[in-house]
């Protein structure tokens, strides 16, 4: 077992980062969707203690994404197998570079909803992050907008990405999935 990538197969620590964010992000997906859909007011505190929970999971998802564009940049690239028609090579690869914009471009959008809200972000009740704008009622009711319509394209994605996924490996049966689950040998 190799920790680092090849030209052929993703290392242990790719493959690790990859499931790991998966995890995560269909979590806070599942997590956001159920929470909003909760009464604001009132004794139950559901609501509120989800939310604080969805933005510290979204902070550590920040983290991970950071993590993995530095091993990423910093690691070969496997090839796309050779068997793919063009189109599906550069639909996967394009993919992947949205899934990378998204891993950033919802954590930032929930800090800055946050911030515009005036509602500071504690990060893993260790310190409490500073403020990135000066609160604003017009810019927190937009990045609540960007965030959730942000959420819904990461959510259809997720849907081609692993639809793809699976159909390769039921369907076709080639070693697309396997690629993304078995670190290769180490000679
Ligand atoms: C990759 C990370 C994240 C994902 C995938 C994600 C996803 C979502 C989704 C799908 C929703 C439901 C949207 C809706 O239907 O209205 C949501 C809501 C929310 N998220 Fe996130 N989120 C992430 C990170 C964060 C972070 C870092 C924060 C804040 C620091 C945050 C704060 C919120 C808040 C406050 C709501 C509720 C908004 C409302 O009341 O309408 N999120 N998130
Ligand atoms: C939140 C969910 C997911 C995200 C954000 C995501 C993102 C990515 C990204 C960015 C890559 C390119 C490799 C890299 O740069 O690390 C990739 C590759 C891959 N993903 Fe996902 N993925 C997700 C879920 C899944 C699921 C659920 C499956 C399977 C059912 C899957 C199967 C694969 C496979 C097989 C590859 C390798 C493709 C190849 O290089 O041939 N992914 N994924």
């Amino acid at each position: 077992m190799s920790i680092f990538n090849t030209k052929e197969r993703y290392g242990a620590v790719a493959i690790a980062l990859h499931w790991i964010m998966a995890l995560m992000l269909i979590a806070l997906i599942v997590m956001g969707l159920y929470m909003v859909g909760l009464p604001d007011a009132g004794f139950d505190k559901t609501k509120i203690t989800l939310i604080l929970y969805h933005k510290e999971l979204g902070l550590a998802a920040l983290l991970v994404a950071t993590i993995r564009l530095a091993w990423r940049t910093g690691s070969d690239l496997p090839t796309l197998l050779s068997t793919l028609p063009y189109w599906q090579k550069v639909t996967a690869r394009f993919v992947h570079l949205v899934f990378y914009g998204l891993m950033f471009a919802l954590p930032i959008s929930g800090l800055l909803m946050s911030s515009a809200a005036a509602i500071p972000v504690s990060a893993f009740g260790m310190v409490e992050l500073p403020d990135l704008v000066a609160p604003s009622e017009d810019l927190f009711r937009r990045s609540i907008q960007v965030h959730r319509w942000l959420g819904y394209a990461l959510l259809v994605l997720i849907g081609i990405h692993a639809g793809a996924a699976l159909m390769h490996h039921f369907v076709k049966r080639d070693d697309t999935l396997q690629k993304m689950v078995t670190p290769r040998r180490a000679r």
